[in-house]
């Protein structure tokens, strides 16, 4: 079978690693017998000084006729003093909104391997975790109205009914296909949008009995992060919560490196992106991991392409060299084998063949 996907390197790191994620998936074509039709388009800074704005229409069109979208990163210095919505930033928003991308799902994994990379006490990891983000990602506080009166500035943040249930019911869904449990994070002893998002996730709840459900309060979610990643399994939040939380789990799998994510809605078109930014100070310089975009390929086979075993594949000849002790920079420490971005790359193709 012949796959479009629409690639998006972006800035910074974003073409060195995505150019190793591109790899791995033409691997994944030899080894089962799929063909992968690669598109390049402009996002981000690149996209600004080549056509003036950080998401041209072409790459909206590009993107909503592929089966999915591989995505790097978008962002840094020189762009930083553009007003808001010219700001590489704007196009990332924009495009997740675009293509009605309303789930981001962001698994936070602790492998084994890397327990020592892990911040916490290692009895507190004893074994790794494995828990899951579903981020409201088109609503909430990022898209509310926002502007300047005076000396006064204001966000203003909006959810609706429909708005949490289609979200709710992609973590419910999740939840049943791994550990049953979701802990779904608001604020609703203090926002009225959290009270309404704790009513919804409450009737959703009646519909799965299979799976024990529970609220959090944000600020305390943050802590029991940090007290013990492993009583988690699928945190739903909304938008705002879950880019906070779920750079605060990042850091607890020992780098933000390793960290995919997968952005959907409601047709198997998704938007599959590394969680880590444009780090323009070691780009190019074949420093980065490629990991974290390497296995949101993997998500991409997995959940736009309903390729399981392929998905699996690349899963495993990761931890294959993670095993054999190969490690970028970030993920470094004694006794290991420092490896650039190509190397890497190379090691997780030679696995897979
Ligand atoms: C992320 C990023 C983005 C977000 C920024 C760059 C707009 O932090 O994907 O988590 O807040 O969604
Ligand atoms: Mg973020």
């Amino acid at each position: 079978m012949r796959y479009n996907i629409a690639v998006i390197p972006g800035d910074g790191i974003g073409p060195e690693v995505v150019g190793q994620a591109q790899s791995v998936l033409d691997s994944v074509g030899w080894k089962f017998g799929h063909s992968f039709g690669f598109h390049p388009a402009l996002m981000g800074g690149c996209a600004i000084d080549a056509t003036g704005v950080p998401l041209p229409d072409e790459t909206v069109e590009l993107c909503k006729g592929s089966d999915a979208v591989l995505l790097g990163a978008v962002g840094g210095p020189q762009w930083e003093a553009l007003p808001g919505h010219l700001r590489p930033e704007a196009g990332l928003l924009a495009i997740r909104a675009e293509l009605g991308l309303y789930a981001n799902l962001r698994p936070a994994i602790l492998h084994p391997a890397l327990i020592g990379a892990c911040p916490l006490r290692p009895e507190l990891v004893d074994g790794g975790f494995d828990l899951v983000f579903v981020r409201e990602l088109t609503g909430g506080i990022y898209f509310g109205k926002r502007g300047r009166q005076g000396d006064t500035a204001f966000d203003t943040e909006t959810y609706s009914v429909y708005e949490i249930e289609r979200v709710g019911r992609v973590a419910f869904e999740l939840a049943l296909k791994r550990g049953n449990r979701l802990c779904s994070v608001d604020k609703a002893n203090v926002l009225e949008t959290s009270r309404l998002w704790r009513e919804v996730m409450h009737s959703l709840r009646a519909e799965y009995p299979g799976v024990d459900y529970s609220d959090m309060l944000a600020d305390n979610a943050a802590m029991q992060l940090i007290r013990g990643p492993r009583r988690f399994d699928v945190i739903v939040t909304s938008n705002m919560f879950g880019d906070i939380l779920s750079d605060e789990a990042g850091m607890l799998t020992g780098s933000i490196g390793m960290l995919a994510s997968a952005s959907i809605g409601g047709g198997t078109l998704g938007l599959y992106e590394p969680v880590h930014g444009s780090a323009p100070d070691i780009a190019g310089k074949d420093k980065a991991n490629p990991i974290a975009a390497i296995l949101s390929a993997a998500m991409l086979l997995r959940v736009s392409l309903g390729l399981e075993k392929e998905a699996r594949a690349v899963e495993t000849a990761v931890t294959s060299a993670l095993d054999a002790g190969y490690r970028t920079a970030d993920i470094w420490s004694e006794g290991c084998k420092l490896v650039g971005t190509r190397e890497m790359g190379s090691v997780i193709v030679e696995n897979m063949i």
